[in-house]
């Protein structure tokens, strides 16, 4: 079939295979370019299909010859009607692993539940023995917990007051304001249930009470923080508390795993169009200010950048993982820099729907947007007839 885009709000309904797959191939040619990471060798990652929890995946592969088993919830194909882009991603990632040599598979289904966890030491048992690497990157608006059964949705909103701000919606370019009702204690409870540190602690702790980490294994779960203006819908939001409590989770795992000679690990990472931040309100505004800034400074990362680094410069150089005061990896330096957010801060004063063609780069932002869902990528015919029905080699 001939896939075009069908765009509704903060999602697109279609994928294409071919655009999402030469992402991938661009992802594994980039880790490739650069020097080879002395990594972990049998890697996990829970949420590996999109953003940065593929591109986690991606590294571990290519930069450090890893096998990896990947974790995600992503809609399968019928007949004509595409897969959802982490299905295509992880199609072609499979594919290209498994052609050098590389140990991958994968289980698609809701990571919050006890059943995956327990399928996914299945799989850990019988393949790997152990992994050594856990990288915890899951995006997702709801939670059923396993053990109440009680489904949570998580809310983005401010905490205590209304917040009034500008946005954006990418696709018009419409400047706007925005007031968000602050979230009553249930929403923030609930936002925390999703989006905090409990899911993390349930599979790490099941994973080590199976015996499949190995001593000294490490584990490293994504966070944002962003500037002043993000703030009162981001930070010191509910998905702030929310963040904070991943946090916390992070020094209880910690302990747990000292007894192996383990650690978890915080990665604060920059802001980046990825299907999650998409559906942030003020959020779009902000990345498209500052990828104008960045790119003008030469400093801008998509993911594959960010984690690269991530792991290239933080977790695998042989010393010391460099932390801030409170413990946290940061790869969002380049982003909180003075001078970068200086000029953010500068231009977020004058947007307005005229100047910000000139001041932002919506272009960017919508351009990513779309290489999400495999469109607008270089090199891929998108009047080509493609086949939608593509299978994930190493889906268990
Ligand atoms: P994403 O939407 O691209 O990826 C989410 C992943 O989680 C996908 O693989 C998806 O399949 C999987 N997933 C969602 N629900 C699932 C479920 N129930 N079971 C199994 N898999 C499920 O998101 P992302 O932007 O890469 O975010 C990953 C992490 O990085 C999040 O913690 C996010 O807060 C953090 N982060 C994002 C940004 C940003 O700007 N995008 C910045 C810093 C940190
Ligand atoms: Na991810």
């Amino acid at each position: 079939m001939i896939i075009e885009p069908k765009i509704r709000g903060f999602i697109c309904l279609t994928a294409h295979p071919e655009g999402c797959k030469q992402n991938v191939l661009n992802q594994i040619a980039y880790v490739k370019s650069k020097k080879a990471i002395d990594g972990a060798k049998k890697v996990l990652v829970i949420g590996a299909s999109t953003g940065f929890g593929l591109a986690s995946r991606i590294t571990s592969a290519f930069g450090s010859g890893a096998a990896t088993i990947g974790v995600y919830f992503e809609k399968p194909p019928a007949e004509g009607k595409t897969a959802s882009a982490g299905w295509y991603n992880t199609a072609a990632f499979e594919a290209q692993a498994q052609e050098a040599g590389l140990y991958a598979k994968s289980i698609n289904g809701d990571a919050f539940s006890d059943e995956i966890k327990q399928k996914t030491i299945d799989l850990i048992k019988a393949d790997l023995g152990q992994v050594d690497l856990i990288i915890y990157s899951l995006a997702s608006p709801r939670r059923t917990n396993p053990k109440t059964g009680v489904t949570h949705n998580s809310v983005i909103k401010p905490i205590g007051e209304v917040f009034t701000n500008k946005t954006v919606d990418f696709h018009t370019g419409v400047v706007s304001e925005i007031s968000i009702n602050p979230a009553t204690e249930e929403e923030i409870a609930n936002t925390v249930a999703v989006m905090g540190g409990e899911d993390w602690k349930f599979w790490i702790d099941d994973l080590k009470a199976a015996g499949v980490l190995a001593d000294g294994a490490i584990t490293v779960a994504y966070s944002y923080i962003g500037p002043e203006v993000t703030e009162r819908v981001y930070s010191k939001g509910t998905i702030g508390k929310a963040k904070k409590d991943l946090e916390n989770a992070s020094k209880q795992i910690n302990d747990s795993l000292a007894a192996i000679g383990g650690k978890a690990l915080i990665s604060v990472n920059k802001a980046l169009v990825t299907q999650a931040s998409s559906a942030i309100p003020v959020i779009p505004l902000y990345i498209s200010l500052l990828y104008k800034v960045m790119k003008q400074e030469g400093i801008h990362e998509g993911c594959i950048e960010q984690i690269e680094r991530l792991f290239q410069e933080r977790l695998y150089t042989g010393g010391e993982i460099p932390t801030d005061a409170e413990g946290r990896v940061r790869v969002d330096d380049w982003e909180m820099r003075d001078d970068v957010q200086a000029q953010v801060a500068k231009l977020w004063l004058e947007a307005d729907t005229e100047s910000l063609v000139e001041l932002g780069d919506l272009k960017g932002y919508k351009t990513d947007f779309l290489n999400l869902f495999g469109f607008d990528v270089p090199g891929v015919n998108y009047q080509d007839d493609v086949n939608e029905l593509v299978a994930i080699p190493g889906l268990v």
